[in-house]
């Protein structure tokens, strides 16, 4: 049987709990990804997305089960799985060049010439739009702006997986939705494999070709796993009239809404 490219195995996670002792996270997660998947984990507030998420960047450890990346065990950092975060997280100091240079320069210092390194950034940066803005630093470029560098910065690492935790929870609802053509737009080109946990349904259904649904904690585990089987390249104009789109964006809504209710929202 062959391996899956990336696979979660068994993972369960415990954190010490407030009056001692320890308190369980996540049991049981299991899910194997093939190799160029688009993956969206979607489940309520405190149900264990970003530690799942953290344990497969390396930089969370679980106490039982583990990661498999092209066969090799998981178990620290590592630039073969670039992180975006909300709250991207780029150096003020530098610019939004200097803030994509620096990975480059920790990933090919040695296999690539300064001049391909160069190269490289600037392409990185102008598969996000951000060309323009190569001397600004963070402050003074958007929300939407920053997040972009950091796509740009995550894609630059040649990443074998890219993980995303809520990369546009914080933007409005237009940049939101053109980050979300960009990202849709790479992935198709470049193939890339893809972890993005998201609140959002339409955001999940729009970019995925499957959607992890996760149950409630504590002891949170995968609850469903949806297939999307829209075709690519999905346009969100033309999906608003596709019953398939409806009905995909309807099994999240009943898994999230009426089957796994977040506790605190029950009635
Ligand atoms: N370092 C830690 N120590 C103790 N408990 C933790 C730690 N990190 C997370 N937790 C707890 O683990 C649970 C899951 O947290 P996590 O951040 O993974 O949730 P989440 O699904 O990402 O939530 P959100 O959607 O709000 O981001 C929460 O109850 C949280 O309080
Ligand atoms: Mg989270």
């Amino acid at each position: 049987m062959t391996q899956p490219y990336l696979s979660i195995s068994q993972v369960a996670m415990q954190f010490p709990a407030r009056g001692g002792g320890l308190s369980t996270v996540l049991t049981d997660v299991d899910l194997a990804i093939e190799k160029g998947q688009f993956i969206s984990i979607i489940g309520h507030s405190g149900c264990g997305k970003s530690t799942l998420l953290n344990i497969v960047a390396g930089l969370l450890t679980c106490m039982s089960g583990g990661i498999l990346l092209e066969n090799k065990e998981v178990n620290a950092p590592g630039p073969d799985r670039a992180v975006v975060f909300q709250n991207h997280s780029l150096l003020p100091w530098l610019t939004v060049y200097e803030n994509v240079r620096l990975a480059v320069d920790k990933v090919f210092s040695g296999q690539k010439s300064k001049t391909e390194r160069d190269e490289w950034t600037r392409h990185n940066l102008a598969l996000v739009n951000m060309t323009h803005a190569l001397d600004k630093r963070p402050h003074e470029i958007s929300g939407g702006m920053k997040q972009r560098v950091g796509i740009a910065r995550a894609l630059a690492m040649e990443p074998k997986v890219l993980l995303m935790d809520e990369p546009f929870g914080a933007l409005d609802a237009l940049t939101r939705a053109q980050l979300q053509d960009t990202v849709m737009d790479i992935h198709q080109r470049l193939g890339n494999t893809v972890m993005m946990i998201t609140h959002d349904v339409d955001e999940a259904v729009l970019l995925s070709d499957r959607i992890v649904m996760m149950t409630n904690g504590p002891s949170a585990t995968i609850g469903e796993v949806l297939t999307v089987d829209l075709p690519r390249r999905r346009d969100r104009l033309k999906l608003a009239d596709d019953p398939a789109y409806h009905k995909s964006r309807a099994a999240v809504l009943s898994f999230l809404y009426e089957r796994h209710r977040h506790p605190a929202t029950a009635a």
